[in-house]
C-alpha cells in the first residue's frame, strides 16, 4: 500500500539465518478472491496459480487488484528442528512483509493475525513485515509431517500480497523475544542526578538466570563512569527489575550500556540507551508574551486566536488596537470574533501578574491568507495511529492547554481512523463509534482556545482503509465547516486507483484543485496540508491549491536514518516556503510514539531530538507534536516549549533554512531571520563528538558580532577568529546571530 511502513518499527529484531532454519520461500499457489475453504489442509488447490514471493500480486497478473488474497504452500516440519534447538519453546514464522494485512492458518487453525490494530478488522491499512512466533506444543503443528501452511491476506490500495525477503520457519533462539524494558522515563534529582528502574522481559517460558551488566561510560572522553554487575532471574510473567541512580552529571548525554548474560545457554543480549539532558531554562514567573508575531485571518469568517504567554497565573491579559468585530476574554487571553474589513492590524498585547506586565507587538493580518507561520500542534498518528479516539484526543487537548498552548502551540489534529464504515443516505460523511460527538469534540477544543483538524483522503479510501472523500468533496468540507473544523490533511492514498497510471503534474493538481475548490465554499478559515509525500516537486506548485503546507516525504520514523535522511534532504524543498506556504518534512517523533494502541519511548537519542526539533524549526515546518500528550516527559517538555527555539519556526519571514556547508562531518544550515539576524545549526552527522568551526570571516557570519546559544538562551562569550562550538554525536548547536 504505501511506500515506508510506519509499523516497521514493532518489529526491529532482525533474525538471521540459520542453517536450521526451514526456506519457505518456494512452493507457494495463490488466489485472488476470499473463501473460509482456503484456509483447509484438505482445500485442493492444484488450479491455483504459481506465485513468487519477490514481488507483490500486482506484478503477477493482477494489475491494481485491491481487497482479499490467498497464499497456501506446503512445508515439512521435521522434529529435528525443534530437538536441535537449545529452547525448544516456539516456533517462529517470518513472512518478510505483507501489504496489508494477514491471517495466517496452519493446517487450518489460525495461529496468527495482524490487522487487528486498535481493535478494528482485517481491513485496516498495516503494512509491514511480519514475524510470528507460536508455541511449540501448539497442537496445530504437525511435527515430523506435511503442514499446509495458509494465509489470508488484505489489500486496502495500492501494492498488495506477501513479498520480501526473509521467508523462513526457525526456531526462536534463546534471546528471541528478549527485550532490555528501558521505556520508563529517567527521575531528575539533586546533584545532576538521574535514577531509572528498567526491566528484563521475556514471553518465553524459560528461566532465564545469570548476570546484568550495567555501564555508564561518556561518549566524550570514552570514559567509564559507573560499572556494576547484578545477579538477574526472570521468566514470562515474572520481569527482573534493576533500580539506579547515577549523579554528577554534567549538561551532556551519557551512553548506558545493559548486558544480560544467561548462565546455562552462555548467550546474552545487549541494550544500549543516552541519557536526558535538559537546555531549556525553567520559564519565569514574571510574564512573557511567546508565539508569532503574526497571525492571519480571512474576513468573514470566525476568528480564533490565544495570546500566548507564561507566568505565575493568575495572568491578565489586554489587547489595544484590536480590529472591529473582535473582542478578547482578559482571563483566559482568548480572542475570538470576525472581522470583516481587510488590512493589517497592529496590535499590543499586554500580559500582566502580580510581579509585573509584559507587552508585545503583533500584527492581526486580515485578508486572504492564513497559516502565516508554521502551524504548531499536535496530530494523533505517530501516537495512536487507527486506535485514536475521543478520549485521547480530549487528553491532548487538556494538554496542550496546560502545558503548550503558552509557547503557541494551538492544533488538535485527528489523522486517519475517524471515519465510520458507511455514509448516510445522503452522503454524509459520519465518524465511527470512537468518536461518538465530533462536534462537541470540537467545541471543547475550541473552548480551551485551540483549534481542531480533521483528515481525510482524495481518494475512495484512506490509506488505513477508511473511507475518503472521493466525489463528496463538497459535502464533506461543509461536514468540516459545520463542526467547526480548522485544519484538513488530505492524503492522496487510493486516490491512485481513480486516477490515470503514472499520473503527470495536472492529475497530481487535480484532486488538490478539487478540494480547494469545496474548502472556498464555506466560510471557515481551514488550514489545508496536504499529503502526497512530495510527488511532482509539489513545494512547486502547493502553494497555486492554497496548500499551507505540503507533505515532501514518505512517512518518517523514530530513528536517526529516517529523521536525518528526511531532514537534511530538505535543500531542495527549502526555497520555496513563504508566509501561508511551507514545506512539511513530517510529523515529530519524540516522546512516546507508537503508530497503534501501544507505544513506546522514541528511539532517537537525546542529541538526536534536539537536532529533531532544531532542524525542523531551521526549516519552517509545521511542528506537529506525534506523542502521547497525556505522558508528556520532562525532557520532551523541555524540548517543545523553547520560545527562542520556537521563534525560528515561526520568524515572520516565513523562510527555509538552506544547507551551507555539507561535509562527511558536518552539516551547516542557515535560516535568514526577520530582523537580520541569522538560526544557523552546525549538525555533527557522524557518531562520535567533534569541534565544528565557522570562520568569522566567512559571509555567512561577517558583520554579525553577538553570537546566542538558542536552547540555552544566553549569549556565547567567543573570542579569536572562528566560532567554533563541540557538538555530541547526532548533535546540534543551534546558534542566532545578531549585528
Ligand atoms: C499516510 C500518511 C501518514 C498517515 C497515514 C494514515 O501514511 O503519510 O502521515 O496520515 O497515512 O493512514
Amino acid at each position: 500500500m504505501k511506500k515506508l511502513s510506519v509499523l516497521m518499527l514493532l518489529f526491529v529484531a532482525s533474525f538471521k539465518a540459520d542453517a536450521q532454519d526451514i526456506s519457505l520461500k518456494k512452493g507457494w499457489k495463490f488466489a485472488v478472491g476470499d473463501s473460509a475453504q482456503w484456509a483447509s489442509p484438505t482445500y485442493n488447490d492444484q488450479h491455483w496459480q504459481a506465485i513468487d514471493l519477490s514481488y507483490n500480486w500486482e506484478r503477477q497478473g493482477h494489475p491494481n487488484y485491491d481487497g482479499f488474497g490467498w497464499y497456501r504452500t506446503r512445508v515439512v516440519i521435521p522434529a529435528s528442528l525443534r530437538e536441535k534447538s537449545f529452547l525448544k519453546d516456539s516456533l517462529r514464522l517470518n513472512l518478510a512483509s505483507v501489504d496489508d494485512n494477514d491471517e495466517v492458518y496452519l493446517n487450518g487453525t489460525l495461529i496468527a493475525k495482524y490487522g487487528n490494530n486498535g481493535g478494528s478488522n482485517i481491513k485496516d491499512g498495516n503494512y509491514g513485515p511480519r514475524s510470528y512466533t507460536i508455541a511449540a506444543n501448539n497442537p496445530a503443528i504437525l511435527w515430523g509431517k506435511e503442514n499446509v501452511l495458509a494465509v489470508r491476506v488484505f489489500d486496502t490500495g495500492g501494492d498488495g500480497g506477501i513479498y520480501g525477503i526473509n521467508f523462513s520457519l526457525a526456531m526462536a533462539d534463546v534471546m528471541d523475544n528478549v527485550t532490555v524494558n528501558t521505556d520508563a522515563d529517567f527521575e531528575y534529582g539533586d546533584n545532576n542526578s538521574l535514577s531509572k528502574s528498567v526491566k528484563l522481559i521475556t514471553k518465553n517460558q524459560y528461566q532465564y538466570q545469570g548476570k546484568l551488566a550495567f555501564k555508564v561510560t561518556d561518549p566524550e572522553t570514552d570514559a567509564v563512569l559507573y560499572e556494576k554487575t547484578n545477579p538477574a532471574a526472570f521468566t514470562i510473567g515474572k520481569p527482573f527489575t534493576y533500580s539506579f541512580s547515577i549523579a554528577r552529571l554534567a549538561k551532556k548525554s551519557y551512553t548506558i550500556t545493559y548486558t544480560f548474560t544467561d548462565e546455562k545457554s552462555g548467550k546474552s543480549v545487549t541494550h544500549i540507551e543516552t541519557t536526558p539532558y535538559i537546555l531549556t531554562p525553567y520559564p519565569s514567573a514574571k510574564p512573557k508574551i511567546n508565539g508569532a508575531e503574526v497571525f492571519g485571518a480571512r474576513s468573514g469568517n470566525p476568528f480564533l486566536y490565544m495570546i500566548p504567554a507564561t507566568g505565575k497565573k493568575p495572568l491578565v491579559y489586554k489587547a489595544t488596537g484590536l480590529p472591529e468585530g473582535l473582542k478578547l476574554d482578559a482571563a483566559t487571553g482568548i480572542i475570538s470574533g470576525s472581522v470583516a474589513a481587510k488590512g493589517d492590524y497592529p496590535v499590543t498585547f499586554t500580559v500582566s501578574n502580580k510581579l509585573g506586565s509584559k507587552t508585545k507587538k503583533f500584527t492581526i493580518s486580515i485578508g486572504d491568507k492564513i497559516g502565516l507561520t508554521p502551524a504548531l500542534g499536535w496530530n494523533s498518528w505517530n501516537a495512536w495511529g487507527l486506535s485514536v479516539d475521543d478520549s485521547k484526543v480530549r487528553i491532548s487537548a487538556k494538554a496542550m492547554a496546560d502545558k503548550l498552548s503558552q509557547h503557541g502551540w494551538a492544533y488538535i489534529n485527528i489523522d486517519d481512523g475517524w471515519e465510520a464504515e458507511n455514509r448516510s443516505a445522503d452522503g454524509k460523511i459520519l465518524a465511527n463509534s470512537k468518536f461518538p460527538d465530533m462536534k462537541g469534540l470540537t467545541d471543547y477544543v475550541h473552548g480551551l482556545g485551540l483549534r481542531m483538524g480533521i483528515y481525510s483522503s482524495p481518494g475512495p479510501r484512506t490509506c488505513g482503509g477508511f473511507l475518503g472523500s472521493w466525489q463528496h468533496e463538497d459535502q464533506d468540507a461543509q461536514t468540516y465547516g459545520d463542526w467547526g473544523i480548522d485544519y484538513l490533511k488530505y492524503d492522496w492514498c487510493s486516490y491512485s486507483e481513480v486516477t490515470i497510471p503514472k499520473p503527470d503534474l495536472p492529475a497530481l493538481k487535480k484532486p488538490y484543485e478539487v478540494m480547494q475548490a469545496s474548502l472556498g465554499k464555506i466560510h471557515r478559515d481551514i488550514m489545508y496540508s496536504l499529503c502526497q509525500y512530495g510527488w511532482g516537486d509539489v513545494w512547486e506548485w502547493g502553494a497555486n491549491v492554497d496548500g499551507n503546507s505540503w507533505r515532501t516525504t514518505g512517512d518518517i520514523q523514530d530513528t536517526w536514518q529516517s529523521m536525518a535522511g528526511i531532514g537534511f534532504d530538505q535543500g531542495k524543498a527549502a526555497p520555496h516556503a513563504q508566509p501561508g506556504h511551507f514545506n512539511d518534512p513530517d510529523m515529530l517523533v519524540v516522546g512516546k510514539v507508537g503508530w497503534g494502541p501501544s507505544l513506546h519511548t522514541t528511539r532517537l537519542t537525546y542529541d538526536e531530538q534536539y537536532t529533531h526539533i532544531s532542524l525542523w524549526s531551521l526549516l519552517a515546518s509545521p511542528l506537529l507534536i506525534g506523542c502521547d500528550m497525556g505522558h508528556l516527559d520532562k525532557f520532551t517538555l523541555s524540548l517543545l516549549t523553547n520560545d527562542e527555539v520556537l521563534a525560528i519556526d515561526q520568524d515572520a519571514l516565513g523562510k527555509g533554512a538552506s544547507q551551507y556547508v555539507k561535509n562527511e562531518n558536518y552539516q551547516v544550515w542557515v535560516k535568514e531571520l526577520k530582523d537580520g539576524g541569522k538560526a544557523i545549526g552546525l549538525f555533527n552527522t557522524t557518531d562520535k563528538y567533534q569541534t565544528i568551526s565557522l570562520d568569522k570571516a566567512d559571509p555567512v557570519l561577517k558583520g554579525y558580532t553577538k553570537f546566542r546559544d538558542v536552547w540555552q538562551q544566553q549569549y556565547i562569550i567567543t573570542t579569536g577568529k572562528a566560532f567554533s562550538a563541540k557538538v555530541a554525536p547526532h548533535g546540534v548547536m543551534l546558534i542566532r546571530v545578531e549585528k
